[in-house]
């Protein structure tokens, strides 16, 4: 029984010392490795390969390593086989304290005092309190729902967005797209949370964005075709956002003539909001394959026509 590894390798040292310690009996390879592919029945990837089917034949599930599946082609997969994205504490704590961080630095106006101590510029802004500022969140999985409770304990106004409705307490949730406009126009602070999807492609476009209120900032840690990046750059030269700060782009890496790079008003990562942390997401995906065989739901399972 072989589980076959194909994602970042040095990572995947980690894996399969994990493996080798917590699951002795099976068999852990690191893609291209040297697995015998009848006897491959998990493949954990990043980008999955081509032709899935014909190569491992008695595949049973396939792990994502990461917690978006957008890289994933579900029509190529055999229809049966399982997929499940990777929910695990270490990727939602990354996620928790990458957004706090964010929030936290454009509530307290970070980007302005960058600006002004590149002029040499001693000027306090008025101090505004948590309570007095609403935070959005668009997508309500379990990323956003983490990151609305750390947003509620600091004590912001919370908000959340979600294509169905959901309840959660202390945040006012809005569900569907006729009611996102009404979201947006409570988002002092919008942070986008979502899943890649043919629903949510283009989604953040100038009609979105004018929603917002005037003046409101943009945290994206979703993925980078969720925005309509020329459209951003004009709300940030407009004044209709006065900040963003942007942990994913289209394409990855940006390229070297990109205006994002050099525009005051953006703040940009490499993509490292969050990581899966293989110590944590080996147990998850161990309880998966257990679950797996015991029948039960397994954790993260895709929902392959909702596509996430
Ligand atoms: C990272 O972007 C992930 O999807 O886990």
């Amino acid at each position: 029984m072989t589980f076959l590894y194909k994602a970042d390798p040095q990572r995947g040292e980690r894996w399969a010392e994990l493996f080798a310690e917590k699951a002795p009996d099976i068999d852990f390879h690191i893609w291209p490795g040297k697995a015998d592919p009848d006897k491959v029945r998990y493949l954990g990837v990043w980008e999955p390969p081509d032709r899935i089917a014909e190569r491992f034949p008695n595949l049973e599930v396939l792990f994502s390593v990461a917690a978006g599946v957008d890289k994933i082609d579900f029509s190529a997969l055999p229809a049966g086989l399982p997929v499940v994205r990777m929910i695990e504490p270490g990727i939602v704590a990354g996620m928790v304290e990458y957004v706090l961080w964010a929030v936290l630095g454009l509530h307290r106006d970070m980007p302005t005092y960058r600006r002004f101590q590149e002029e040499r510029l001693w000027k306090p802004l008025p101090l505004s309190p948590a309570g007095g500022r609403r935070v959005g969140v668009l997508g309500l999985g379990e990323l956003g729902r983490a990151v609305l409770r750390q947003l509620r304990t600091l004590g912001f106004q919370t908000f959340g967005w979600s294509r169905a409705p959901h309840v959660i307490e202390g945040t006012m949730c809005f569900g569907g797209r006729d009611h996102l406009p009404d979201f947006l126009a409570h988002c002092d602070i919008l942070v986008c949370l979502l899943p890649l999807t043919t629903e949510t492609t283009g989604l953040l476009d100038k009609n979105m964005l004018a929603c917002l209120p005037r003046g409101a900032a943009l945290v994206q840690v979703g993925r980078g075709p969720h925005l309509v990046a020329e459209d951003l750059l004009s709300a940030l030269d407009s004044g209709q956002i006065r900040d963003a700060i942007l942990d994913v782009t289209e394409p990855e890496p940006l390229l070297p003539s990109d205006p994002l790079w050099v525009h005051p008003r953006v703040t940009l990562t490499p993509h490292i909001a969050s990581m899966t942390q293989p110590d944590s997401a080996v147990d998850v995906v161990l309880e998966n394959i257990r679950r797996f065989h015991a029948g039960e739901p397994m954790i993260g399972l895709v929902d392959k026509a909702k596509g996430y």
